[in-house]
């Protein structure tokens, strides 16, 4: 009898320590995370939150877990949806309660290249304070911080990912917002047909090709024939986006129904002034502007060649050209579509590494 307790007690004590598998203990790792923004110059945000590997997977583990919602219902990605360029095809993105927002939700990537807040009307100043903002937002996922502090922390795999990320299983805010914003930089959209031509390794069709000069070239209203849509005024550079909010024409000053960049600066000079967006991924993200009005990128062609609405805030581009329109033809509206559908990437629509990881 005693022999076989020697026998079983290091047996007993080996099997027990076997529960904490080595393999598997959580010690922080601040292996850096090295952004490949190919062609792209360097990010101009302030990634003061310096990105390492585990924050990033932190942050992809975040992004797609429903606990951040009041009713297990609901992830960021249940709105931002990665074959979507992360955004929703609803007019109005659909809260975890059913609650319907006022505003379209909005595509994410490139975000390491904004650096003039984020939301349609800029409220917030950095991605990390945006990051936390939709957890308590009674029409998004309608829960409280110290909930989601709670439900974490209850799980293993997040108190152990935190320790990996952060060096404790401290869970706060700021960290959630941190580890979020950190996978969010890591969406770099770099390889549509655009960027391979004009790396030399794609040819634009005629009409793609017409539709490229139609975009970059200036608006003249005594010259028809040379004139062109002037789109990259404000959606200029390589990101197809200036960083500002605007105002282009959706509404005469008495149906502003939402006052957008206004609401946040109370400068009346910014009533209806919208972020901008990137022209990038544009095919997979309709419908189309900060309400979502228009379901085809024909439809906001058509808007911009004739359907320009005067007020106080109007860009001063759009507004010379209300007296004439831009003058497109029905083979220049196609043309100009052709070539916004080059700047979908299905190498970025695609990519593994931003897919749910559950
Ligand atoms: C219920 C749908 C919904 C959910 C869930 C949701 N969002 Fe959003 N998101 C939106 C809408 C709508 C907007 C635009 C809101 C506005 O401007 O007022 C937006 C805007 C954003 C933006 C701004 C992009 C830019 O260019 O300024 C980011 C980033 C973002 N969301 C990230 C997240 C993250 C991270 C989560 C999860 C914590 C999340 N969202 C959850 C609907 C949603
Ligand atoms: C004066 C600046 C300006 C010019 C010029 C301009 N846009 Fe825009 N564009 C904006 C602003 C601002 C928004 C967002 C408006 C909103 O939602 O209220 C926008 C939104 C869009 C959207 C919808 C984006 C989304 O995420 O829903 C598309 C598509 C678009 N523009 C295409 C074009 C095309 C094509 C041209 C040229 C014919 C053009 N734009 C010219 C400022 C401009």
């Amino acid at each position: 009898m005693k022999r076989i307790l020697y026998i079983l007690l290091p047996i007993a004590v080996i099997m027990a320590a076997c529960n904490e598998d080595p393999e598997n203990l959580a010690v922080y790792d601040d292996t850096a995370y090295i952004l490949d923004y190919g062609t792209f110059p360097p990010p101009n945000s302030q990634i003061a939150n310096v990105l390492t590997a585990q924050k990033v997977a932190l942050g992809r583990m975040l992004f797609y877990e429903v606990k951040l919602s009041s009713n297990l219902t609901q992830s960021c990605a249940s709105c931002h949806r990665q074959e979507h360029a992360f955004t929703d095809t609803a007019q109005f993105s659909v809260g975890a309660e059913g609650d319907v927002g006022g505003r379209q939700a909005m595509a994410i990537f490139n975000m390491a290249w904004h650096n003039n807040g984020f939301f349609w009307d800029g409220r917030a100043p950095e991605l990390h304070d945006q990051a936390t903002q939709p957890i308590q937002n009674p029409v998004e996922m309608n829960e409280t911080i110290p909930s989601v502090v709670a439900k974490l922390s209850a799980d293993k795999s997040y108190t152990d990912q935190f320790i990996r990320a952060f060096g404790d299983d401290e869970i706060t805010e700021e960290r959630i917002g941190a580890a979020l914003e950190q996978f969010m930089f890591t969406f770099i959209s770099n390889n549509s047909k655009y960027d391979r031509f004009l790396a030399g390794s794609a040819t634009l069709t005629p009409s793609e090709e017409r539709g490229r000069q139609l975009f970059f070239a200036e608006y003249n209203e005594f010259f028809p024939n040379e004139s062109g849509a002037d789109c990259a005024h404000c959606h200029g550079g390589i990101l197809f986006e200036n960083d500002q909010y605007m105002n282009n024409g959706l509404d005469t000053e008495a149906n502003f129904d939402d006052l957008g960049r206004f609401e946040e600066t109370n400068d009346p000079m910014d009533r209806a002034k919208f972020k901008v967006t990137s022209l990038r991924n544009i095919e997979m993200t309709p419908p189309y502007m900060h309400d979502g009005r228009f379901t085809t990128l024909e439809e906001v062609v058509e808007h911009y060649n004739n359907g320009i609405e005067q007020s106080s805030t109007l860009d001063p581009a759009l507004n010379a050209t209300t007296a004439t329109g831009l003058m497109l033809d029905a083979q220049e509206k196609e043309d100009l579509v052709a070539f916004l559908k080059t700047l979908t990437d299905d190498t970025f629509l695609t990519n593994a590494e931003f897919s749910s990881p559950y």
